[in-house]
C-alpha cells in the first residue's frame, strides 16, 4: 500500500493519526502507523520509501512566506478547501473557538492592509485574506487553537498550489490611539467579545522563495531525553 492509498480511506473514519518513528533506517524509511479508531478499528502499518515522501512532509518542505501575488482570483473550490482545512484543525477539548471572515473585495483587501504599518501592507495586493477570529468565552486557549487554524491555511493553500503569509494581529498596533484589532474590528462589524489573532493573505504566488534545505534546519534546538543532549539524526 502506498502513501496515496492512505488518501483514499475517506477522512471520516480516521478519528486519529498517530506516527511513530521506530529509530530504524532513514527518515523516510522509518515505520509509520496510522491508527483510526472508529469506526473499524482499521491500522495500517506502512514503510515510506525515500521516493515516495509523504504528501503532508513535502508540503511542509516547500511551504515559504509568500507575499507577491499573482493578479489572479483564487477560485471558489480552492477557497473551500482552505476552509475545510482549518475546520479539520485540532483545538483544546474540541471547543473550536476560532470564527474566520474569508475576504475577497479589493477594497476591504486595501483597507486591511494599512491595519499593522509595516507588516500588514502586501495585504493590498493579495487576491484574498483570511481573518481569523477566536471567542475567549468559548476557550482560554483560544490563541493556540486560531494559530493552529491559520496554520491549517498556510499548510492547505501550499498543498493546492497557492502561497500564503501570516500577518500577525493580536496585540499589534495600527497607530498610537489604536490596536490593529480595533481597527478591523471596526472595518469588519466584528462583535468586540471576539478577539482577531490574525490574517491569512492568500493567493498565487509571484515570488520564489526556496525551499529551506536540511542544513539551514536548528537541529541543535532539539535535544534527545534530556535537555541540552544532542539529538542525532539517524542517517
Ligand atoms: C506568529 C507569526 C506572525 C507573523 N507575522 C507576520 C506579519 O505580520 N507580517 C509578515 O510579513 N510576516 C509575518 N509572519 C511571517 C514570518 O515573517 C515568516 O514565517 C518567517 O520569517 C519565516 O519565514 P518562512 O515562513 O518563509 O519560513 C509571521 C509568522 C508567524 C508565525
Amino acid at each position: 500500500m502506498t502513501y496515496e492509498d492512505v488518501s483514499l480511506i475517506p477522512l471520516t473514519t480516521i478519528s486519529s493519526k498517530r506516527i511513530f518513528l521506530s529509530g530504524e533506517g532513514t527518515f523516510f524509511t522509518k515505520q509509520v502507523i496510522i491508527e483510526s479508531i472508529a469506526p473499524t478499528m482499521l491500522l495500517l502499518h506502512l514503510s515510506i520509501k525515500k521516493e515516495d515522501t509523504p504528501m503532508c512532509i513535502a508540503t511542509m518542505q516547500k511551504r515559504r512566506s509568500i507575499r507577491k501575488f499573482v493578479k489572479k482570483p483564487v477560485e471558489g473550490e480552492k477557497i473551500d478547501i482552505l476552509i475545510e482545512a482549518a475546520l479539520r484543525s485540532p483545538s483544546s477539548r474540541g471547543f473550536n473557538p476560532w470564527e474566520f471572515i474569508v475576504v475577497s473585495e479589493p477594497g476591504l483587501l486595501e483597507k486591511l492592509s494599512k491595519a499593522k504599518p509595516g507588516g500588514s501592507e502586501f495585504l493590498q495586493n493579495a487576491p484574498l485574506g483570511i481573518v481569523v477570529c477566536g471567542n475567549p468565552e468559548k476557550s482560554d486557549t483560544w490563541t493556540e487553537d486560531t494559530s493552529i487554524a491559520s496554520m491549517s491555511f498556510l499548510l492547505a493553500a501550499e498543498s493546492i498550489g497557492l502561497g500564503g503569509c501570516w500577518i500577525q494581529i493580536r496585540d499589534r498596533r495600527h497607530s498610537d490611539t489604536k490596536t490593529s484589532e480595533a481597527y478591523i474590528r471596526e472595518l469588519l462589524r466584528i462583535p468586540e467579545k471576539i478577539r482577531i489573532e490574525s490574517i491569512i493573505a492568500l493567493g498565487y504566488a509571484d515570488e520564489k522563495i526556496p525551499p529551506r534545505t536540511q542544513e539551514e534546519l536548528h537541529y541543535e534546538k532539539v535535544y534527545f531525553n534530556l535537555y541540552g543532549a544532542t539529538y542525532s539524526l539517524y542517517d
